[in-house]
This record gives C-alpha cells, structure tokens and sequence, in this order.
C-alpha cells in the first residue's frame, strides 16, 4: 500500500463543527419530500437532511455513542477529506478529493449474498431503514504508520447481519467495493486485482465497534471517504475500512482480501493494529497523527484492547497479523 510517503502534510488544528441547527429546522424522515427532495435527499431514516451543511448535505439527528474516544483531538474535516487512501480514485493521498468528486452514489444498490436465508439486492434506503446514525468519533490508524481520530456517523454493522439471517455456515464476511471503469480513473490501472475485497470473522463483524458508515461529523460522507457506504473496524488498520460497499457475502472459508492477496507477507487477514508486529518495511511501533509535530506511540489493538482482545484469547498475533 505504501507506494509513496509525501514529505509534506499539512498540519492542521482542530475543527470545531461549523454549524449546528436549530432543531426546527431539522426534516422529519416521515417527510422527507420538500426541502430534502430538492436537495437530493437520500431518503432513508438515518440520513434525514437537514439544512446547512458546511460542505455537503447535513444529517438530523445523530445520536452521541459512549463508544467513542474521548479527550483526544478531533481531526478536522480539511484533514480528513483531503489525505485518503482510495485507489480506485488514484494512488495519491490527494487523488480522492479531487477524481471521487463527480462519483454518482445514488441510486445505489447493495447485493446480499452467500450463507444466509434473505439473498438479494437492496437499495441503500432498505439498508439504513430503522437506523439511527451514531456519532463515533474513532481512532483511524493507517498500516502505513499515520493516523487520525475521526467522527464518523454509522450505525453496527450487527444490525445489518441479523437482519440477513445468516446460516450457522456463515463463519466469516467478505465485502466488495464499487467497480466502475467510466468513473473511477484509478481501476483503469492494474495497480491492484479490483475489484477491492475485504472480509471480517463473524465475531468481529458483529462487534459493537464495527459500524458501517454513511456520513461524516453531522453531514454525508464525502465521496473520497467512501460513500455511500463504508467499514469502520477501528482496532484494524485502514485497509480493512473498504469504501463504496455494493457486496456482502457470507462464506465459510476466510476470504482473501485485496492486501493479501496482494503481498501477503506484508499484509494479512487480520490486520490488527500491534506495535510489535512491524510491516516488513517499517515499524509499527510510532504513528504519526495528522496534525501533531511530534510521533506518538501506537497502541496495541489501537487502544481497543479492553473491548476486543477476548476476540483473539490464545492466537499468536505474529502469525495472525
Ligand atoms: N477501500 C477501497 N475500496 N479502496 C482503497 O484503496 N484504501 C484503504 C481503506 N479502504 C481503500 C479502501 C486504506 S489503505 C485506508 S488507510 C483507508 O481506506 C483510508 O480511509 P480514509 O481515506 O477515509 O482515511
């Protein structure tokens, strides 16, 4: 993944989020028609908009999560949708913000298939029906040894399982990103086997941490940052966070995911984030957060470890790495 390391990143303080509303000015989901249909409204439930987005389309109603970071810097929106890792939109970390712009994330559809007893296609509308989004600001570590902390809006990707059915053979979960030649300039490049697959064992797919995304601080997430619909597993590093989701499939067998398949001495399936455990080209020991001078230590499981260490009781995490 490490193609190049940009000597020069942008430092940048904390954002405070621009504006919040006045709560009357929030759109009921039941009508969402008006002033949100104008504005391409998405439709579902959980990204009722709002008026007064600072850069997008605002979301209503986003519920605080108690698992979120506290006491730790907030990245600002700047930060964190300018320097992002999404190849199908080009290998720079500036690429996204700017080839993602015009990607069409609506009408969007994702297929569910494989081990589980409801199959099929379904609007994204269907997959956030009856969530509420939560604002969960994360720790976000990349492999490549840079960080941020996030305020992502998602809800668990649990409820999503449940609601599949999965069959008792349903051991692991592979996703599968977008793949788009007329839109996405990067896929038009051999740079990797697209399209971009990832995959998580049942238990840490339905842990309370991992949510699926579908927006950003209090607005919908940006293009560059993986709309409509993203992974965030924050205990992973960022490669496991795949973007544009359009498949879930449940399989027996643990899925090959890009980055394995890719170099798999260098990435694997687990991908847990573990200062001991260094890339065979880099240490892992440090992280550089975006916005701070000086390096910082890197926690194991990213500061995770109370909430999810049971996952792996008894697996050498060198060999599982
Ligand atoms: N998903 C897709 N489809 N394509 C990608 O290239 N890059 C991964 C992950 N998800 C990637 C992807 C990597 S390496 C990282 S670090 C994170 O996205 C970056 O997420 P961010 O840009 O929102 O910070």
């Amino acid at each position: 993944m490490l193609i190049k390391r940009p000597a020069d990143i942008r430092s940048s303080e904390i954002t405070d989020k621009k504006l919040y509303l006045n709560r009357r000015e929030f759109i009921r989901a039941a009508g969402v028609t008006g002033v949100a249909a104008a504005a391409g409204a998405i439709g579902a439930e959980a990204l009722v908009e709002a008026k007064g987005a600072a850069h997008g389309r605002k979301l209503a109603n986003i519920k605080k999560s108690p698992l979120s970071v506290s006491n730790e810097k907030i990245n600002s929106w700047e930060d964190i949708t300018s320097y992002n890792n999404y190849y199908e939109f080009g290998t720079d970390k500036d690429g996204p913000e700017q080839y993602a712009r015009d990607f069409k994330t609506q009408p969007w559809k994702v297929s569910i298939e494989g081990e589980c007893a409801k199959k099929g296609v379904m609007d994204l509308e269907d997959v956030l029906k009856g969530e509420t989004l939560e604002e969960r600001v994360y720790r976000h570590r990349c492999v490549e040894a840079w960080s941020m902390v996030i305020p992502w809006a998602g809800f668990p990707l649990s409820n999503l399982i449940k609601r599949c059915e999965p069959t008792s053979k349903a051991k692991y979960i592979e996703f599968t990103t977008a793949y788009d030649q007329r839109q996405m300039i990067g896929v038009r490049v051999p740079v990797l086997n697209w399209p971009y697959k990832e995959g998580l064992r049942m238990d840490e797919a339905m842990h309370p941490l991992t949510i699926l995304v579908a927006g950003l601080y209090d607005e919908v997430l940006p293009n560059q940052d993986g709309a409509p619909l993203r992974l965030a597993v924050p205990w992973k590093y960022g490669f496991k966070h795949i973007k544009s989701i359009v498949k879930v499939k449940f399989v027996e067998k643990q899925p090959l995911n890009t980055w394995q398949e890719q170099a798999s001495n260098e990435y694997g399936f687990y991908a847990n984030v573990n200062p001991s455990v260094d890339h065979p080209r880099w240490s892992q020991a440090t992280e550089r957060r975006i916005g701070e001078f000086f390096r910082r230590k890197t926690l194991l499981f990213n500061g995770y470890g109370d909430q999810v260490a049971s996952l792996y009781a008894g697996m050498d995490l060198r060999k599982n790495y």
